[in-house]
């Protein structure tokens, strides 16, 4: 096991009617003007939107809203956030949605407390010395951002998507409500499902020995989401799965299942340039690429591929070699991408890049030379075109 830190600071409210304790909740953490940031039409059609503004009336808290944030949020949109609370005096930012609402809350945080351009941080010419304080109430389980330290924005010029961590961007507080998820489009629903299964699976192939505790909760947790996927693929309003997964997308991205394991992001690395220059939903992405980084890894270490064959898709150990394990592993993974509806190539995503576009992919994730991706498997610019090529 390697040394690890853990810290998870917020505070969690979690079950049914939970968002009606918003403005009780952002008077505690001391706001006296807040901005109620959120996405396109959901928040609104279900009423949450209303629901929580009148929970911040009830408790005297006066606010200001910014909608229209999208999937793969933009930092266009940041900016107009930013401009908005300085003129508004906004000292406490309210995500009502998903990832993308609340990475762009923060990246407003970002700007706001910084008095400069959040990019800086996204381009790593400088760090944040802090970030407005936030809370969230979430509405799709899907990126763990209401837990993460992560914010990842998209700049349109370029189409640059980029990742930025530091722990002030943690939420507060998250208010997790699994009634708010039974609205979401079937497709939403199995994405979100599968990018909680991964950010636990990228945590798990690691080369760290001596992680069996953390091995044991990542693979009960990626056991879990499967099993409670399916569920939902069949009954969409089963609360208990609803529950298990958003409590799963909290822990899943905590950092709780990759406690001493050094962890290795580069299907999510991958996965953010198809993001950035397509525009597809992040989990479905993930899904799309998975295999092809499976392969293309695997024989770093065939007896990891092998564990997860047997302890998290039931697969029967028998005689087999770890190869041959790993392999019937990485296949029934597919399988079961397939059985929810998730795709399994680039083609089944709905997008066919050109061998350009992919060079151009491949540049990006490198951040144009200044990095490598990947920890199972240390990944370079030409690995990662060759990985888009197996994913086509
Ligand atoms: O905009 P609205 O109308 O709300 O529609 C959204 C959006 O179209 C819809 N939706 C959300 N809740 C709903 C709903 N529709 C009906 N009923 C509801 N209750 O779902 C769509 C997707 O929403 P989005 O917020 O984009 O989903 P998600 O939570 O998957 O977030 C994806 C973003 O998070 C980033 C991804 O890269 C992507 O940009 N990630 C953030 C991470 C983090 N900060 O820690 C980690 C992740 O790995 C990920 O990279
Ligand atoms: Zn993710």
């Amino acid at each position: 096991m390697v040394n690890f830190e853990y810290y998870a600071p917020t505070q969690v409210v979690f079950g049914k009617d939970t968002e009606l304790q918003t403005g009780k909740l952002v008077k505690e953490y001391g706001a006296s003007k807040v901005l109620v940031h959120y996405g396109g039409s959901s928040a609104k059609k279900s009423g949450l939107l209303d629901r929580v503004c009148a929970s911040l009336g009830e408790a005297g808290i006066p606010y200001v809203t910014l909608g229209g944030v999208v999937p793969n949020p933009r930092l266009s949109l940041v900016r107009e956030g930013i401009a908005l609370c300085k003129k508004e005096g906004v000292d406490f930012l309210l995500a009502v949605g998903g990832g993308s609402v609340i990475d762009s809350a923060k990246a407003i945080g970002y700007g706001l407390f910084n008095d400069c351009d959040p990019w800086l941080f996204f381009d790593r010419q400088t760090q944040a010395k802090g970030c407005t304080p936030l809370g969230a109430v979430l509405t799709i389980a899907a990126a763990g951002s209401e837990m993460s330290n992560s914010c990842v924005i998209t700049n349109e010029d370029g189409w640059l998507k980029r990742g930025y961590s530091t722990n002030y961007a943690r939420c507060r507080f998250a208010v997790l409500n699994p009634e708010l998820t039974c609205t979401l489009p079937a497709y939403q629903t199995a994405s979100g499902c599968v990018d909680i299964m991964m950010h636990s699976m990228e945590r798990f192939f690691s080369h760290a020995k001596g992680t069996e505790l953390t091995d044991g909760i990542c693979e009960s947790l990626i056991r879990t989401v499967m099993k409670q996927a399916k569920v939902l693929r069949d009954d969409p309003s089963n609360y208990d799965a609803r529950a298990d997964v958003m409590w799963a997308s909290s822990l899943s991205h905590n950092g709780l299942t990759g406690c001493g394991t050094t962890g290795d992001w580069a299907t999510h690395q991958i996965e953010h340039e198809l993001g950035g220059m397509f525009d597809v939903a992040h989990g479905a992405g993930l899904a799309a690429v998975w295999g092809s980084w499976a392969r293309y890894v695997y024989q770093e270490e065939p007896e990891k591929f092998a564990q997860f064959a047997v302890n998290v898709l039931d697969i029967p150990a028998g005689k087999k070699s770890a190869e041959d394990l790993a392999m019937e592993g990485i296949c029934a993974m597919e399988d079961y991408f397939r059985s929810i509806h998730m795709p399994t190539s680039l083609t089944e995503l709905g997008i066919s890049p050109t061998d350009a576009q992919i060079e151009d992919m491949a540049q990006k994730c490198m951040h144009f030379g200044k990095r490598t991706i990947g920890g199972f498997k240390v990944l370079k610019a030409e690995d990662v075109v060759k990985i888009y090529h197996m994913a086509k």
